[in-house]
């Protein structure tokens, strides 16, 4: 059909629309007689399809601004060197995975875009991070990110998002130290958007020089009155900063400041945030469908968990990799996940999402056994079947013979 003619579709009744089908033939026939004969060479489908979920983004650093003594935000635009020409548009709410060499070693980390989904399209995205203490990735950039420092990324990814057919108008949002920066990209998307969503966000920091964005978002309260409100809660035991609450985000807390009957939660955090909100959650009898949850990465503590086996933490164990053609024997350690023991000894399959959530670094495992933690086992009931696992989520607790089926990050 060229772009001019019009594909009208007019409902007659049942019967004189079922006659129509018997001209469709004839009518196709008609019109493949009339259509050029040059070959198509534009694919406008896939071409957008690539647009909005590229499978790489290259970057580069243009600005860096330092939000609390252990928090920056990276400003990131396309790398005019290379064929990324424009940013993925995407939700408030979603990550990229970034891609990045450490010491030889490559790996990957999520982060969530802490930038409004217009600021894509305005031609940057912003990551905002904060420095773990011992952290392999964190420690890194702190050493070594700069202005002009090139980076690799994948697409928007992630399910942690507002959808106006699932969720209610009323947001409670809790988040826990760095898992703020969803909140931010929210936020902004509310103004640019004009968006008509009430949001009450409940923010944990240990202290208050940990509070990150803290005049920004004052701003954003005095901008949308009346629809954000902002309830900072610091665990430490001297407070000097007013109308904050002291203490964790408790039931009591929620039923101050929220109504939690009609509003979907939002919950971003550490790991330790999570199992201390899901107890107090469960005191208001919500359907599973009203609380989202972000992923939480890998767990720092798998030992810890009741059903991880017993006398078998920091074991080294041995794990036979057959991958492409080739059969490789790598070292392990039963309290690091099977991702890491492939990146260490750089044989990693693609991953993104490092929480078992996304798929992307599904292998097979072909002899010995695994934990998965029950709170990052997402595996499909035919990949439990057949002996698939994610290697982000799952631990060895013996030698093990996997098969890494895609190509390696
Ligand atoms: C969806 C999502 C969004 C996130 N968004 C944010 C955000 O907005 N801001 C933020 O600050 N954080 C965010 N995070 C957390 C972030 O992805 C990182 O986990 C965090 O920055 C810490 O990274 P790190 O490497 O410094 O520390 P860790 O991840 O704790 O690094 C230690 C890890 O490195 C491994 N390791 C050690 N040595 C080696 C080696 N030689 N080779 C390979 N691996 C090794 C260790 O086994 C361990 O697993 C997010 C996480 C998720 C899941
Ligand atoms: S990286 Fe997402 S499931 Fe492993």
């Amino acid at each position: 059909m060229s772009k001019d003619e019009k594909f009208i579709i007019t409902v007659k009744s049942n019967t004189k629309d079922l006659y129509a089908f018997t001209k469709l033939v004839s009518e196709r026939k008609k019109r493949i007689e009339k259509a050029s004969t040059e070959p198509i060479t534009s694919d406008p489908i896939n071409d957008l399809a690539r647009r909005l979920h590229p499978e790489r983004q290259f970057l580069v650093i243009n600005e860096i601004r330092d939000e609390t003594k252990s928090t920056k935000t990276f400003r990131l635009i396309p790398d005019p060197d290379s064929s990324t020409k424009e940013l993925a548009y995407f939700r408030a709410g979603q990550y990229v995975s970034l891609k990045v060499e450490v010491n030889g070693v490559n790996i990957t980390r999520p982060y969530s875009i802490s930038s409004s989904p217009d600021d894509a399209l305005r031609g940057f995205y912003e990551i905002t991070i904060k420095k773990e203490k011992s952290g392999f990735l964190t420690n890194f950039i702190w050493d070594n990110w700069k202005i002009g420092t090139k980076i690799e990324s994948s697409g928007p990814e992630g399910y942690f998002y507002y959808e106006p057919l699932r969720d209610f108008k009323k947001i409670v949002g809790i988040a826990g130290g760095s898992g703020i920066t969803p909140f931010r990209s929210l936020i902004k998307h509310i103004i640019d958007k004009k968006l008509d969503i009430n949001l009450t966000l409940l923010y944990g920091s240990s202290e208050e020089d940990d509070i990150i964005f803290y005049q920004e978002f004052k701003g954003f309260e005095k901008k949308l009155l009346n629809q954000i409100k902002i309830v900072h809660i610091l665990s430490c035991e001297t407070i000097s900063l007013k109308g904050c609450e002291q203490g964790f985000i408790t039931a009591d807390i929620i039923k101050k400041y929220c109504e939690a009957d009609n509003s979907s939660f939002f919950i971003c955090g550490p790991q330790v945030m999570y199992n201390f909100i899901e107890k107090e959650l469960k005191k208001f009898n919500l359907p599973q469908k009203r609380i989202r949850r972000e992923a939480f990465g890998e767990i720092k503590d798998i030992a810890k968990f009741p059903d991880f086996p017993q006398g078998i933490a920091n074991s080294t164990l041995k794990i036979k990799v057959q991958i492409g053609g080739i059969v490789k024997e790598i070292p392990a350690i039963s309290t690091e996940s099977v991702l890491v023991a492939l990146e260490r000894a750089n044989i990693a399959p693609p991953s993104k999402c490092r929480s078992g959530e996304c798929g992307f670094c599904r292998s097979l495992l072909v002899s010995g056994s695994i934990y998965v933690s029950p709170i990052s086992d997402w595996r499909r009931e035919a990949d439990r079947k057949y002996n698939f696992f994610h290697p982000c989520g799952s631990y060895p607790v013996s030698d093990l013979e996997m098969s890494v089926p895609r190509k390696v990050n």
